[in-house]
């Protein structure tokens, strides 16, 4: 028995839902880095349908990553061109024709709430890989899940910063770590806050901040980029680009464990010299995908992991 059916806002899970994702992604690791000869076929015979209508690297390419190393099946529509909703082909009738082509869907579309309109109209799982400046519910367990590994969750003190305004990542993130009674920071120019009355709904230990003022005392850094597909406007975009830049000599200043996190893709806002410093968890963050994600997959799929053995 799944304990969620759908995976569309982060806000559909408990704490213990949440911790129990982060278990199992654990337990999943060894197989995600698919070292020789190790196999767990826990999803062989099933077919996932990646439905994408903004570009992706990670989301799209972890899912299958995380599919094929669970021994299932991938089925892709990435290029709208190549698909019938170039002749006009409604959001609803492909959902409805791609959910009896697999056995769960994962979707990316640039209008909010797609998502959970994509779920109401398919006979399988939905899961959302981002709906416009909504949610990114399955990036935030994966970043929950590196926090935990790689620093710790419970009780951290986070700065999230750059563009809180438009950035999903952020706003399913924010959303958890409160769970977590955590201390979180904002960090952004004027232009690209918190949306007012999207922190009116967050309870939780949330402040406005300049870096300056908490580089010594934060546990994690969490950088995004300026979401420049999502301005209605260039000029205001102009306006922002380039505002923010961490850098290694910023982080001189820093605690020796601080973690410096990104969803990726980044375009200047981390300069390549951190890269090369302890600080930068960025890609093992992007590795972590999988493993969370064959977690949730087999979640929705209904698939019991409890026989999974480390190794
Ligand atoms: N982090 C993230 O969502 O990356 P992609 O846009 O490449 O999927």
């Amino acid at each position: 028995m799944s304990r969620f059916k759908h995976l569309i806002s982060i806000e559909d899970l408990t704490k213990d839902d949440i911790l129990y994702i982060l278990q199992k992604a654990e337990e999943l690791e060894f197989y995600a880095k698919g070292t020789k000869g190790d196999k767990i076929n826990l999803l062989e015979g099933k077919i996932l349908a990646n439905l994408f209508f903004e570009p992706s690297t990670r989301t799209r390419m972890s899912f299958e990553s995380a599919m094929k190393r669970l021994g299932g099946d991938v089925i892709n529509m990435t290029a709208q061109e190549a698909s019938s909703i170039v002749k006009g082909e409604t959001l609803a009738d492909t959902i409805r024709v791609v959910s009896e082509y697999a056995d769960a869907i994962v979707i990316r579309h640039p209008l909010e709430g797609s998502a959970r309109f994509a779920a109401e109209l398919s006979s399988v799982p939905v899961i959302n890989a981002g709906d416009g400046a909504g949610q990114h519910p399955t990036q935030t367990l994966l970043d929950l899940y590196t926090i935990k590994k790689e620093s710790r969750l419970e009780g951290a003190t986070i700065a999230l910063m750059g563009d809180l305004k438009y950035s999903r990542t952020v706003h399913s993130l924010i959303k958890a770590l409160t769970l977590f009674n955590t201390r979180i920071y904002l960090i952004s120019p004027d232009a690209l806050k918190l949306p007012e009355d999207f922190l009116e709904d967050v309870k939780g230990d949330i402040s406005e901040a300049t870096l300056d003022e908490v580089i010594s005392e934060i546990d994690v850094l969490y950088v995004t980029r300026i979401q420049k597909e999502r301005f209605p406007d260039e000029e205001e975009y102009r306006k922002v680009a380039g505002s923010y830049i961490i850098n290694s000599e910023i982080l001189s200043k820093a605690k020796k464990d601080l973690i410096v996190m990104h969803p990726l893709p980044r375009v200047n806002e981390i300069s390549s010299d951190v890269d090369l410093t302890r600080h930068a968890i960025y890609f093992k963050q992007a590795f972590y995908g999988v493993p969370v994600r064959m977690a949730i997959l087999c979640e929705v799929m209904g698939v019991a992991l409890g026989e999974v053995k480390v190794g």
